[in-house]
């Protein structure tokens, strides 16, 4: 069996004739196919604004600047995450808090969250842990009474819903990133989006994608109005804009996302079905709020086979089935540790994180490639 990995896109030929018609005309950036990407964003998220950008790091970084995130500020986020999510406050000269996971999604504890809070706390930076939505109600209660805006990283979640709305609807929260990396749910190759329903946010969103500059004429000088060249830098932003060639994958991409999570979550219940009632490892729960979208299958190994880790995951590799451990605590990584950072802050996040291993989800999988996953972990399991 050839190697499979644990993620991969799925571009097919309509994709790339898309891209091509791109290469083909006059806008390979700042084009029309940007709006049309956007649009195609709200319309499918029914958010009223999308912002979409170079990365869903750069989506994290704008979000967090224009939630006012700054020196001397908290943003409280998840250690079982990428580095990305807590690195945004970074960024912005805040610091980074970490709240514990509930171990059985490893989605962020409200519990936790309310515990952590102190008046220096500007964001909660909520992850959709491999596409299974957060306790969002109870995480925007939390924020609302005590005035803290809510940036959901859905970077795992285009097309998982949470209550019957869609992710990045922001319904629960001031803000919502995607990432449209390869291993995600649709892919632009790298690319990220900002979606908010505040004028206000969406106006300071736009700025910092774009070096912090205008050319809307009511925000500009009035004596220099009818003067084509002119525009005005009105905040420190970057270069985070996402090219045309990128946005029309995304919006042939986008077209199929339903279809890739119904992908998804049928290799998810075979998997299910195969591995009910083992002895070896747990697998994940849907909770009845959520609509995964199945990014990732993580599952966590039970005490007897935990310490086995190293062993089952080599011994899983190298019968070509690509594993990968989702994630190092971000509070213990050694840059975080040089912060000040402690081992032992997140007892669940670390928990988790010694037991995790995820398996092969991808629209792709072939049911019998994911036969051959079970029986592979299954023979390597029995052994140890
Ligand atoms: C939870 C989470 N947030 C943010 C990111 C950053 O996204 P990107 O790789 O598009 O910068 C990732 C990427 O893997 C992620 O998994």
């Amino acid at each position: 069996m050839k190697n499979i990995p644990y993620g991969r896109q799925s571009v097919d030929r309509s994709d790339i004739a898309e891209a091509v018609k791109v290469l083909r005309s006059d806008w390979l950036t700042q084009g029309p196919k940007i709006a049309e990407f956007e649009k195609s964003l709200c319309a499918y998220t029914g958010a009223k604004y999308a912002v979409a950008v170079s990365s869903g790091t750069a989506a994290l970084h704008i979000a967090s600047l224009a939630a006012g995130l700054k020196c001397g500020d908290e943003a409280i986020t998840s250690p079982i995450t990428f580095v990305a999510s807590a690195n945004c406050a970074l960024y912005c000269g805040a610091r980074p808090v970490f709240a514990d996971i509930s171990p059985d999604t490893a989605n962020i504890d409200p519990d936790e969250v309310s515990k952590r809070i102190t008046r220096r706390t500007k964001v909660i930076i909520p992850i959709h842990f491999a596409g299974h939505p957060c306790d969002l109600s109870e995480i925007a209660g939390i924020a609302r009474k005590k005035k803290i805006m809510v940036i959901e990283d859905a970077a795992h979640a285009i097309g998982a819903e949470y209550k019957g709305s869609k992710i990045g609807s922001c319904k629960y929260s001031d803000m919502t990133i995607f990432s449209f990396h390869p291993v995600k749910t649709i892919t632009t190759g790298e690319g990220g989006a900002v979606l908010t329903n505040s004028g206000k946010l969406h106006r300071a969103l736009l700025l910092f994608r774009n070096h912090g500059i205008t050319k809307d004429i009511s925000l500009m000088d009035r004596t220099m109005r009818g003067c084509g060249w002119y525009y005005e830098m009105h905040d420190l932003g970057f270069n985070y804009r996402i090219t045309d060639i990128q946005a029309a994958l995304g919006v042939s991409q986008l077209k199929k996302a339903d279809q890739f999570v119904e992908k998804r979550r049928s290799i998810a219940a075979l998997y299910n079905d195969a591995f009910a009632g083992n002895q070896f490892f747990d697998t994940p729960d849907e909770k009845k709020e959520a609509y995964s979208a199945c990014h990732l299958y993580p599952i966590r190994l039970k005490d007897g086979y935990m310490k086995k880790r190293k062993d089952i995951f080599a011994s899983l590799r190298s019968r070509g089935v690509g594993v990968q451990v989702h994630y190092i605590p971000v509070h213990t990584q050694p840059y975080y540790r040089k912060l000040g950072y402690k081992r032992g802050a997140c007892p669940n996040a670390e928990d988790y994180y010694s037991r995790e291993i995820s398996l092969p989800i991808y629209p792709a999988l072939k049911a019998a490639q994911a036969r051959y996953v079970i029986d592979t972990i299954f023979k390597i399991c029995g052994r140890i």
